[in-house]
């Protein structure tokens, strides 16, 4: 028996999305203060960079890819959480290159308080995007909860000498980004009830596109670095590739494509507490143009969920790779450089020097 919906999914948690990880500067205050195991040779990509997803190489050809991500709804539409759930856990596997193989569902569900049938759907949704993946559902654990929460532990595989690493970037490089920001305030604005369903539906695209397709292009081009777009902004991701990469990054602000309304949302204060959070992390290492206002800068700190790809491509080969993304349908925009001065910290221009 159905029972018709009646409480929001987006009213059982405080926070939603990749919105509610753990603070970058907590987390890492945490992790050094663990014992250091010996390293074996086969991690090609351990904990000790802050990359999307671990790679274990067990044959001179095959590597594994291994991430989990899970959250609470984002969205109130159980189906579309499932799908946003899904292809944000899959996107940590495209983002170091790799093809993803194989999923797990992590469920945390009130089995008392929602209808078995909002599980249902979550886990439909999930399916629908693991099968678009090409991947294959292998099993999961499920917990009574509170507060319901869905993920995804992720196996995928890679070739060990086409690993895409965050810190790849090079001077001269040029970074495009698949996916437009301001999720993190347009998904604060539905607990607000602020957003019309069409508005809804967008952002909710947005955030159930797979970064399959990115991910398939950039594979033929000469990518030296990428990493995905989550809950610690396009500047902290940004900035995690400036530092682990050594170079500078320049992004310019009027080119980084964000969605309709996430200015006049934040001015009317819907601003994610994470994303004030990630302003305050980066801010030490960023250089704003004067132009940039407030609202400007905590926009290119928006915590997002399930965002796009952002690529170092070869700077002779970044107007190729644009144009063969924007064949794929995928809305890449070219926003910026990686350049050799100011190593480790960002400048964004504003509009008028661009
Ligand atoms: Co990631
Ligand atoms: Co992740």
């Amino acid at each position: 028996m159905q029972q018709e919906q009646t409480i929001k999914l987006t009213s059982l948690s405080t926070k939603g999305g990749c919105g509610c990880k753990i603070g970058p500067g907590e987390l890492s205050g945490i992790l050094a203060s663990l014992p250091k195991s010996e390293r074996d040779p086969n991690l090609l990509v351990g904990t000790e960079t802050n990359d999307d997803a671990g790679v274990y190489k067990l044959t001179d050809d095959l590597a594994l890819v291994q991430t989990v991500d899970f959250f609470t709804p984002i969205v109130d539409d159980p189906y579309a959480f499932g799908q946003v759930a899904a292809a944000n856990a899959l996107s940590d596997v495209y983002a170091m290159g790799g093809t993803p193989k194989t999923v797990l569902n992590l469920v945390a569900f009130p089995i008392a308080k929602l209808d078995p049938s909002v599980l249902a759907d979550i886990l439909r949704g999930a399916g629908d995007k693991v099968r678009e993946a090409g991947a294959t559902l292998v099993g999961g654990h499920s917990i009574d909860d509170n507060e319901p929460k869905f993920g995804l532990a992720v196996t995928g595989v890679i070739h060990p000498d086409r690993v895409l690493a965050n810190a790849g970037a090079k001077p001269g490089d040029r970074l495009l980004l698949t996916k437009p920001i301001g999720v993190g305030i347009l998904t604060t604005a539905i607990k607000r009830d602020k957003l019309s369903p069409e508005e809804i539906e967008r952002v909710t695209a947005v955030m159930a596109t797979l970064n399959r397709r990115a991910a398939e292009v950039m594979a033929d081009y000469p990518v030296h670095g990428c990493t995905d777009v989550t809950g610690f902004g396009l500047l902290g991701h940004a900035l995690e590739m400036a530092k682990g990469s050594g170079v500078g990054i320049v992004i310019d602000a009027a080119k980084v494509p964000v969605l309709p309304r996430a200015k006049e949302l934040a001015a009317e204060g819907v601003i994610p507490g994470g994303t004030k959070n990630n302003y305050r992390h980066v801010e030490p290492s960023i250089d704003f143009a004067p132009s940039l206002d407030e609202l400007d800068r905590f926009i290119l700190c928006d915590a997002v969920t399930s965002g796009g790809l952002l690529i170092a491509v070869d700077g002779e080969r970044a107007e190729a790779l644009h144009a063969a993304l924007l064949d794929a349908g995928v809305e890449a925009a070219l926003i910026g450089a990686a350049t050799r001065e100011h190593p480790g910290r960002i400048v964004v221009r504003g509009g008028e020097e661009a």
